[in-house]
């Protein structure tokens, strides 16, 4: 069989999934574009994840081995598991993170969370410690340990309270040449943390916690492929956001910085009542994603 052929026949596989669920609507361009992609990815030591190489070789015979490779990758992918996690990768922030179904897939509004991060650290007085409460894959606090690598001073503390996360993420900061940067710990909240925060002179606390409500329809993808853990909030979404901004004063004793978390589109208005009930208001704003929508809650930590 040809390749021009098998990619034909994977475009009709796929196209099971813009019938699947209203709720993640797959047009055919995209259908398109992910069986080119799973078969670059079938072919990754020959064209390098280059589209260029896959129009040169549409023409060539394609090995029972290989047909094989590409059936077992468009069957996953009819069935919603995410490309990311067929290939095992996903990029976040110009690096290549590992993921697999015990962490969330790292998304692309997630990159807010580290441009402030970085920003806010360059603005402060060292030694400076930056704490990630729910690492999953890794992916914001290696970020975070790669741009700030010039600045002196900075220490790196991160937490999950699933181990096989805390797995994922050492494996990744590893494969980055960081994993000795970060202090790992696993536990809820702040419960996971022993060191002594006083030690430092200011503090960034950023999280991207689960903030979906139970009740919540998700598609497919997502609900029976991401784990439930670093989904879920709570009854309503935003019980933990809730929590680590109630935890933060007795967590930072008197050190000042900033608390930066990741909220759901929805839940601006709800996250600054919360922050305004705690006296959390000054110095409080909420920062749009590039589609608009509120994503970042930053909230000012006055020093002692
Ligand atoms: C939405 S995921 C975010 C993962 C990663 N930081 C990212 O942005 O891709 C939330 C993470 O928080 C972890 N988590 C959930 N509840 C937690 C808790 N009470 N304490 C610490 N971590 C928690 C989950 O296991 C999950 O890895």
């Amino acid at each position: 069989m040809k390749l021009r052929q098998l990619r034909e026949e994977g475009r009709k596989i796929l196209s099971v999934l813009s019938e699947l669920s209203e709720l993640s609507t797959v047009s055919p361009e995209q259908v398109a574009g992910e069986v080119d992609l799973l078969i670059l990815f079938a072919f990754r030591e020959k064209s390098s994840g280059d589209l260029s190489w896959l129009y040169t070789a549409l023409d060539r015979e394609v090995t029972s081995e290989e047909e094989k490779r590409i059936r077992e990758f468009l069957e996953r992918r009819s069935r919603s598991e995410p490309i990311a996690a067929i290939m095992g990768e996903k990029e976040f922030y110009g690096r290549t993170f590992q993921v697999n179904h015990d962490v969330l897939i790292p998304r692309p509004e997630t990159e807010l969370l580290v441009e402030l991060a970085s920003e806010r650290a360059r603005s402060l007085a060292g030694p400076l410690l930056v704490v990630e409460i729910g690492v999953g894959s890794g992916c914001v606090v290696v970020s975070l340990v790669k741009e700030l690598e010039d600045l002196e001073g900075v220490s790196f503390w991160g937490s999950d309270i699933s181990g096989k996360a805390l797995k994922v993420a050492k494996e990744n900061a590893a494969e980055l040449c960081c994993e000795e940067r970060v202090g790992w710990h696993q536990g809820d909240l702040y419960k996971a943390f022993e060191g002594v925060v006083e030690d430092f002179k200011s503090l960034i606390v950023v999280a991207n916690p689960p903030y979906i409500a139970r009740s919540e329809a998700l598609p497919r993808d997502i609900e029976e492929y991401e784990p439930p853990e670093a989904l879920f909030g709570g009854e309503k979404g935003i019980e933990i956001i809730e929590e680590i901004i109630e935890g933060i004063s007795d967590f930072r004793r008197g050190v000042g910085g900033f608390l930066l978390i990741e909220i759901g589109y929805t839940q601006g208005s709800s996250t600054a009542e919360i922050c305004r009930q705690r006296g959390l208001d000054k110095g409080f704003k909420i920062h749009q994603d590039l589609a608009g929508l509120d994503r970042v809650v930053e909230v000012e930590l006055p020093g002692k």
